[in-house]
């Protein structure tokens, strides 16, 4: 069932786990990632960003695809726009049926990222969907900015921003970056940072740049308070991944056993996060059961 990003994290924030939100343009990654997260009892995200949806997965097909497969399954499910700047498009999505947004001012002032982000709020409030902001910066792995100290987030900061705005949930600069890290180096997260801004905010922590973070950090990270961690590009690598392997193997495959062998391997793929972000287990029949003699 879909619901908002809100519920599936207040849930993780009390009971300590982490949710996958992976970014899926397709239905071979939707697809995958759902039956996953359904067989591993799990509650899931699946996001996608404006320019994933420029390019492929059209907000138009991709949110009627979530809605159809939710409503099949067992498990909570959360629809999140990621990293959007652009007001218009946020509402755009808001009335198509996104169940989260995420307003990305972290590269503006403060002052106007705190504006814009209680603009957010205020509209998606009204329409029953929750809000993701970022305060601090996690930027590109690339140009090395997880290392960058004074883009992290700074808890007293971070205090005063979700009071003024009441977002539901806080993306926090640690240490993390987004896409590929130089070969070989796996970031070093400030964890004690992470404790300070989790003991002081008390609310769904999320992490960014989940890709290459290093399975250790990452279910550390979960442990001190993260409770939603985005993945995308190890999820695009790994489906490019099944389709080179299966060709090397048999170079005739046709195209439907390609795009299956993407969807079994993204379903390991997904399950394998299951586990490290200690998601599995959260829903099961019993539990179903129970919620259905109170209803
Ligand atoms: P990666 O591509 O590094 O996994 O980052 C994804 C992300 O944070 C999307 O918001």
């Amino acid at each position: 069932m879909l619901v908002t990003m809100k519920s599936i994290l207040e849930k993780a924030n009390e009971d300590n786990y982490g949710i996958m939100a992976m970014n899926s343009v397709n239905m071979e990654m939707i697809r995958a990632a759902l039956m996953a997260a359904e067989e591993e009892y799990s509650p899931f995200i699946i996001q996608i960003g404006p320019m994933q949806m420029k390019n492929l997965g059209h907000s138009e097909e991709i949110v009627p695809m979530v809605q159809e497969l939710s409503d099949r399954l067992k498990i909570p499910v959360a629809l999140n726009l990621d990293h959007c700047g652009d007001l218009d498009i946020i509402i755009k999505c808001i009335k198509a049926g996104f169940t989260n947004v995420m307003f990305d001012g972290s590269n503006l002032p403060y002052q106007e990222n705190i504006e814009k982000t209680r603009i957010v709020v205020s509209y998606a409030h009204a329409n029953g969907v929750s809000v993701e902001a970022e305060l601090g910066h996690v930027g590109q792995a690339v140009d090395n900015d997880d290392s960058k100290l004074d883009l992290y987030t700074d808890p007293k900061q971070a205090i005063d921003f979700v009071k003024a705005t009441q977002v539901d949930a806080l993306a926090v600069a640690i240490g993390t970056a987004h896409g590929n890290y130089p070969k070989g180096r796996i970031p070093k997260i400030d964890f004690q940072r992470l404790q300070e801004l989790k003991k002081v905010l008390k609310m769904p922590l999320v992490l960014h740049g989940g890709s290459g973070s290093g399975d250790e950090n990452i279910s550390k990270a979960v442990k001190y308070g993260i409770n939603k961690v985005n993945v995308a590009t190890d999820a695009f690598k790994c489906a490019k991944s099944c389709i080179t392997a299966s060709l090397n193997k048999q170079p005739d495959l046709d195209y439907i056993h390609l795009c299956m062998s993407v969807e079994t391997g993204l379903k390991h793929f997904v399950k394998s996060y299951i586990h490290i972000l200690n998601s599995f287990n959260r829903y099961t029949f019993s539990q179903e059961f129970k919620d259905n003699c109170t209803e």
